[in-house]
């Protein structure tokens, strides 16, 4: 185990009927912008809880953020946070509306180009404070100081990490993820999953206590994912899946651990360059990683495989393999596709995804061993 420093400052407001409190989190005289998505919030009955407990607060609205958030949206934001001197943003909706209210909280503060932020690492000193309620549990974004923002013009999905954006609470109540559309559960399901493995699919390292833990979120997702999409409305499926999900990515896992990563990195150019859903991606390359990667993880899939899938096959090698049929086997029974042709996406995507790493002299991986040439392999034999 490497050394490590930890520090985690969001404090968690979880259960049922907890919306209210944010009335006690968010300062009277704060001049709040609440920011939501395409109108789930409405139908749903989170955004009348929303207003109910701020009746006392001042409250502007931007709605409309969409799914793999935009910059071009989050500037007119930001243009609105400056004219209205707003101070405190409340993110209200799943990844995609805490990730661009990150973005407003940093871009509104930032003096030259906030696209900067992303595409040279130019963070500004300050941050204005967040608060979030999250009705999608996948992303981690509640607990964890990084976003993910797409330049729509370039087709380029970038991400930042700051401690800046560390919300100052996040509001986690199970019941709102009742009107979760199946996509969106399953999604939530195997995006936790991957976030899970690029902190634990790499080489042994003797971190007990993190590996221990990872193998606990992977086991309650392989049983209670299809739970979920069985039973919907059960509370404790529903409430064990969201604070699964904060903990895959609120940095604890990979504390002192070797971290992967190529799987996001390639399946965030999937999302640029085709609006695949962010787990939909993850699913298609993840078993391509594991595979083209085989003699360097074997012995963590072996791992995985004994812990977390039952698997029983005495030989190391076998057992690895079979791990990687497991896991493909899971996101086909949570209904999430695994090969490019499932989304009628054809032939000329591996040379496409490839050349973005080539124009960028990317290397990913634990090891940096996967280079342009191994993706563009590795996406051929996911077609
Ligand atoms: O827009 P609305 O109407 O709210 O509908 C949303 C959206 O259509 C809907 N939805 C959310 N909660 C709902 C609901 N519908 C009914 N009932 C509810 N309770 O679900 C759809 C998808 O929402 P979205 O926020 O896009 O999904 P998700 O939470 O999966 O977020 C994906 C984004 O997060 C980024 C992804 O790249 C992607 O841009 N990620 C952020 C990370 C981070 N900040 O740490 C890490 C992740 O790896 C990921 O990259
Ligand atoms: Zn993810």
């Amino acid at each position: 185990m490497n050394n490590f420093n930890y520090s985690n400052p969001v404090k968690i407001i979880f259960g049922k009927r907890t919306i209210a409190h944010i009335a006690d989190e968010i300062p009277l005289q704060s001049k709040i912008l609440l920011v939501y998505g395409g109108g789930s919030i409405k139908s749903n009955g989170v955004y009348q809880q929303v207003t109910e407990a701020l009746k006392r607060h001042t409250l502007f609205e931007f709605s409309g953020i969409e799914a793999n958030p935009t910059l071009e949206t989050s500037l007119k934001a930001i243009e609105l946070i400056k004219k209205e001197s707003i101070n405190f943003i409340l993110a209200v909706g799943g990844g995609s509306v805490i990730d661009a209210s990150k973005f407003m909280a940093l871009g509104s503060q930032a003096s030259g180009d906030p696209w900067e932020i992303l595409s040279k690492g130019k963070y500004p000193e300050k941050a204005l404070p967040l608060g979030t309620i999250l009705t999608l549990p996948a992303t981690g974004t509640e607990m964890n100081d990084r976003a993910v923002i797409t330049n729509k013009a370039l087709q380029d999905k970038r991400s930042f990490r700051t401690p800046l954006v560390f919300p100052r609470f996040s509001v986690l109540d199970p019941e709102v993820t009742y009107s979760l559309p199946v996509r969106q559960v399953a999604n939530g399901v195997v995006d936790t999953f991957v976030h899970t493995t690029e902190q634990y699919l790499t080489y042994p390292d003797n971190a007990q206590v993190q590996d221990r833990f990872a193998e606990s979120i992977l086991k309650i997702l392989v049983d209670l994912g299809p739970q979920a999409l069985k039973t919907p409305e059960d509370y404790h499926v529903r409430g064990n899946l969201m604070w699964a999900s904060s903990w895959a990515l609120n940095g604890w896992i990979g504390q002192g651990v070797p971290e992967d990563w190529a799987t996001h990195q390639i399946g965030h150019e999937l999302t640029a360059f085709y609006g695949l859903d962010h787990a939909q991606t993850l699913a298609i390359v993840l078993p391509g990683v594991l595979e083209s990667q085989f003699e360097y993880k074997m012995d963590k899939l072996a791992q995985f495989g004994e812990r977390v899938f039952n698997l029983n096959q005495p030989n190391t090698k076998e057992r690895a393999k079979a791990t990687i049929d497991a896991i493909e086997a899971f996101f086909k029974q949570m209904g999430v596709g695994t090969r490019l042709s499932d989304y009628g996406l054809g032939d000329e995507v591996p040379a496409k995804v490839a050349n973005r790493l080539r124009e960028r002299g990317w290397v990913l991986g634990e090891h940096q061993r996967i280079t342009a040439d191994v993706v563009e392999t590795l996406l051929q034999s996911r077609r």
